[in-house]
């Protein structure tokens, strides 16, 4: 037994922050955003929007998409960073906005990977029998833990979030996923405060993401091309074979240098950094969901889905689609 993607979707807030409007925030410029990340407008909450809002609306559209009403959905598997509240948990949140009871709901933290970790769960999940149509999400609010002082961070980080409807199936779907973390590299990307530190910082107003950016994209461009590799290998898989890399969006220049390990030409490689900037745990299925909706990702193509944040956490997906 496999699972199958059967839907996806994924919706970004409407208001848009361009590279101009940050040139007004801090000492920047669109040229700087734009040569050194890809960036050039990224879409952010407004006040009071939350990451169960955004989860919502993008968990609709993948509904909509796999042609399945929310009581026909038994596993609410959300990967996020940025939840609503300490708990409920955005999966149980979510969960009573579609109006549906009992079935399992939860979210897991990976930061930018959680998405592929929350995918990973839940095919399993499909592939021991346990649910005949999961609801897997990534969704982020990221832009609400910025310091907005800092220009090394404030220019890369945006909100969004992508779905993705998982159904029982007998040939693969998804081939397989490979997850791993190293936790030695906790001090080169983390938002340094919490619930058991006592939000110490967030009292005082000095919260923020903290990341080394340079040693960060050393770190995840050798990571990522080992992940690519692994995740072939491991299928018997050569590089020409694939369809489409679909890649987390943190930096075009990390996303260029994958492209290259696996010979592929940036027209195989969906990109959305461009109008959407780092949206965490949302930017790999919004970067699916965009190439399906767009009409170049099809069915029976063969995908290669990665991620890699903060902890470091990283992992990667095959999917026959
Ligand atoms: N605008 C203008 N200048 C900026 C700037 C900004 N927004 N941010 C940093 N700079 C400056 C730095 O202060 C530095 O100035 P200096 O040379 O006078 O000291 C200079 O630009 C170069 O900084 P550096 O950090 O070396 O730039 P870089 O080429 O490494 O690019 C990142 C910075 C963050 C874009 C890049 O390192 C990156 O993408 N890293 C990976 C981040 C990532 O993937 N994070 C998420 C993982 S999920």
């Amino acid at each position: 037994m496999y699972s199958r993607i059967a839907g996806t979707g994924s919706y970004l807030p409407a208001q848009i922050l361009t590279n101009a409007d940050l040139e007004k925030i801090v000492d920047t410029t669109d040229e700087w955003i734009r040569t050194r990340t890809g960036i050039e407008r990224r879409h952010v909450v407004a006040e009071g929007e939350t990451t169960t809002d955004l989860a919502e609306q993008a968990s609709r559209n993948a509904m909509e998409a796999a042609g399945v009403s929310p009581q026909d959905i038994d596993l609410i598997c959300v990967g996020t960073t940025t939840p609503d509240l300490v708990f409920p948990n955005v999966g149980t949140l979510l969960q009573d906005r579609l109006g549906i009871r009992g079935c399992p709901a939860f979210s897991l933290e990976a930061a930018c990977a959680s998405f592929l970790y929350a995918l990973s769960v839940a095919d399993k999940f499909v592939r021991l029998g346990e649910s005949k149509c999961a609801l897997v999400i990534g969704a982020d609010t990221l832009t609400r833990i910025i310091d907005w002082k800092d220009r090394a961070t404030c220019v890369l980080f945006a909100d969004g979030a992508g779905a993705v409807i998982l159904k029982p199936c007998a040939d693969p779907g998804i081939i397989s996923t490979h997850l791993h973390a190293d936790g030695r590299y906790k001090d080169l990307l983390q938002y340094p405060d919490g619930v058991s530190r006592g939000f110490k910082l967030v009292r005082a107003g000095k919260a923020g993401v903290l990341m080394k950016g340079n040693e960060v994209y050393k770190i995840a461009v050798n990571t990522l091309g080992h992940l690519v590799t692994e995740t072939l290998a491991a299928n018997g898989f050569n590089k020409d074979q694939l369809d489409w890399l679909i890649p987390h969006q943190a930096n075009l220049r990390i996303i260029e240098a994958i492209a290259k390990r696996l010979d592929l030409p940036m027209e195989r490689v969906i990109v959305t950094i461009k109008d959407q900037g780092n949206t965490s745990a949302a930017s790999v299925p919004l970067a699916l969901d965009t190439g399906v909706r767009d009409g170049r990702v099809k069915r029976g193509q063969l995908l290669l889905l990665e991620a890699f944040g903060g902890g470091f956490t990283w992992g990667s997906a095959l999917i026959r689609y």
